[in-house]
């Protein structure tokens, strides 16, 4: 089969390996129908995620096909068309039963990092039980694949975490497609403002169609200062940071109101200052998070019944065969524009 591989840093191939096998009673081969590029991705290729191996084939995201089942797996059968959770949980240990699915003891964050991914014709999904989910009839397969990761990270480490609430004011720092899907999940909850920042006027453009009241593009130094203006000098309830950068995280710190969230959702690979000599009586709260993907079943009901409209995501679609391609109008997004990409198997 045809599969995109990491071969290091700046290195990667699309290659001919064999059809994965069923290794475990409960697992799953699934044939891909759709999948897509993460910044996750870009992170791996820049060397930044020391779990995943040269050799590695890419991907955590895609809807596909059941192609054959372990002895253990019951709620699937072949030709079934499920959607792919970037996350794989066992179901069963401490974690999985507290709904931490990301810190799951035999899965979590494994799918094209520890195990072959989804950038390929076939996947071998573990503990399909739990980290398949039925495509409904008639649902659009290209809408689903954001449900895979972009969609409940967006929901889950921003909004869930950022405690949105009606009425409140909301500053997300990052207008990528995980940004975006903070931006969209977060009208939810009808806060008052949502201000998106980001150095990408095109981003904030498509920020201000997908719902947000101000955008401020952080290139001149100043965003601070202009939530704060927006905000009657308090800042605002809820800082989502979705970049992963120093800078981005210490602007939250400057724009989160007293008594305020910051939600950290960027991946950082850096040490980051915090100003606890400013922030120590301002009664803030801060959170991480490792997408759980707990809300998945949720978000694919408001996809059901049209509350989210996850295509508008969608910017570029490819073939497998031109996945080379595909990372290249990923990876250079402020000249292509490119939000999410789809990659037809
Ligand atoms: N916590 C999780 O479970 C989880 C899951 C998936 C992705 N992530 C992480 O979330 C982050 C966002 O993902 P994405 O796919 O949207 O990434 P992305 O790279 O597509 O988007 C980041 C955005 O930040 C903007 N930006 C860069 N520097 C900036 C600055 N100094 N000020 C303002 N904006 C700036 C860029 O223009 C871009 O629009 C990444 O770090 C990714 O690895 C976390
Ligand atoms: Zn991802
Ligand atoms: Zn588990």
């Amino acid at each position: 089969m045809k599969a995109l591989v990491y071969h290091g840093p700046g290195q990667k191939a699309l290659e001919t390996r064999p059809k994965p096998q069923i290794e475990a009673p409960g697992d799953a081969i699934v044939k891909l129908v759709k999948t897509t590029i993460c910044g996750t991705d870009l992170h791996i290729l820049k060397g930044d995620v020391a779990t995943c191996a040269p050799g590695r084939i890419l991907g955590h995201e895609g809807v596909g096909i059941i192609d054959s089942v372990g002895a253990g797996v019951t709620a699937f059968r072949p030709g079934d068309r499920v959607l792919i959770s970037c996350i794989s949980s066992c179901g069963k240990c401490d974690y999985c039963r507290r709904g931490l699915y990301s810190h799951c003891t035999t899965g979590g964050w494994i799918l094209g990092n520890e195990i072959d991914g989804t950038q390929a014709e076939y996947v071998r999904t573990p503990h399909a039980d739990t980290s398949l989910y039925r495509v409904p009839a008639g649902a659009d397969e290209e809408a689903l694949v954001m449900l895979s990761d972009i969609l409940p990270t967006g929901f889950e480490c921003g909004v869930l975490n950022g405690k949105v609430e009606p009425g409140s004011t909301v500053a997300i720092v990052g207008a990528g497609p995980i940004g975006l899907a903070a931006l969209l999940t977060a009208q939810f909850y009808a806060p008052a403002e949502i201000i998106m920042v980001d150095l990408d006027d095109n981003r904030l453009d498509v920020a201000r169609r997908f719902g947000a009241t101000h955008t401020i593009n952080s290139a001149d130094g100043k965003a601070a200062e202009a939530v704060k203006a927006l905000t009657g000098g308090i800042g605002v309830d809820t800082a989502i940071e979705a970049v992963g950068i120093p800078a981005t995280f210490l602007l939250c710190e400057d724009i989160v109101a007293p008594g305020g969230v910051i939600a950290n959702v960027g991946v950082h690979g850096v040490k980051v200052d915090l100003h606890l000599e400013r922030l120590w009586a301002h009664n803030i709260t801060i959170t991480t998070r490792l997408v759980d993907t707990v809300t998945t079943p949720m978000l694919l009901k408001t996809v059901q019944s049209k509350k989210l409209d996850p295509l508008q995501l969608i910017t570029h679609r490819f073939t497998l065969d031109q996945i080379i391609d595909a990372y290249d109008t990923f990876s250079r997004a402020a000249d292509t524009k490119a939000l999410k990409v789809i990659i037809s198997a």
